[in-house]
């Protein structure tokens, strides 16, 4: 559209794709740090994103938080979608219910008149009961269809924000820090190069079924997560990047 060429949007998408080696960046105005209409814009853009990717028979996984939360409140679908599934990425990650990616999953799924599956380990489990937890049938199954998406759709957040938001460990949190904490995605915690710093305990997609996902859509915005943003693309696993126009400019002058 024209306002990316008044505002330089467009030019911002093709350096941003251009050195992360993305297929497709969308940029809209404003930043969702401080704007709803901006963090809707992000939501509504992402959502089409995912229409446009969206193959009959296809696994999305998703993740939590408030961004995705935006993601499905603008998924829609002209015609019921019985053949796709929705799912969450990873089980419990210390999310409120409304920004839980159970939540988001089957909200997806509802408005879509697609199928859901819900994955309930809750958070904080010891080692013992995880294994435990891991071997039941339930547990397992749901696990296998969700290590089959062929679309994941995360959001990115601040390390330290995210540390705090999950009531992490103060030892846990410093360790970070003077490891470079930067950024947090599905439950792993990276530095400015795109390193795993830290990963939470819980089940789903490992980093190993990330990597080997085929199509990875990251959306997030912010002038407070430019760099978070910047070291997940550096990671380097995502085929398409949803941001705003605050956010960009961070990662446009890091680049
Ligand atoms: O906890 C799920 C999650 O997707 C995190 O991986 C991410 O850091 C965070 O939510 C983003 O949340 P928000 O969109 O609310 O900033």
């Amino acid at each position: 559209p024209m306002f990316k060429e008044w505002f330089g949007l467009s030019d911002m998408e093709d350096k941003i794709r251009r050195h992360y080696g993305l297929k497709r960046v969308h940029i809209v105005p404003g930043d969702s740090d401080t704007s709803k209409t901006a963090k809707r814009e992000l939501g509504r853009a992402a959502s089409q994103a995912l229409t446009r990717l969206l193959n009959k028979d296809d696994v999305v996984a998703v993740t939590g938080g408030t961004t995705m939360a935006q993601v499905a409140n603008h998924l829609t679908s002209p015609m019921p979608l019985p053949t796709n599934w929705f799912v969450p990425a990873r089980g419990g990650l210390g999310e409120s219910l409304d920004y839980q990616a159970n939540t988001i999953a089957s909200m997806m799924a509802k408005r879509t008149g697609a199928q859901y599956r819900l994955l309930h380990v809750p958070d904080h489990l010891g080692e013992e009961a995880y294994v435990t937890l891991m071997q039941e049938p339930n547990i397992q199954e749901i696990v296998n269809v969700i290590r089959k998406a062929r679309i994941v759709v995360h959001g990115i957040g601040d390390a330290m924000v995210m540390a705090r938001r999950r009531k992490v460990d103060q030892a846990i949190v410093d360790a970070m820090r003077a490891e470079g904490a930067l950024a947090e995605s599905f439950g792993y915690y990276f530095d400015r190069n795109g390193a795993v710093v830290h990963k939470m305990h819980t089940a789903g997609l490992r980093l190993e079924d990330i990597v080997a996902t085929e199509v990875v859509i990251a959306v997030a915005g912010g002038v407070s997560k430019g760099e978070a943003i910047a070291a997940v693309m550096r990671f380097g696993h995502d085929d398409v990047l949803v941001t705003d126009e605050a956010a960009a400019q961070v990662i446009v002058r890091i680049i």
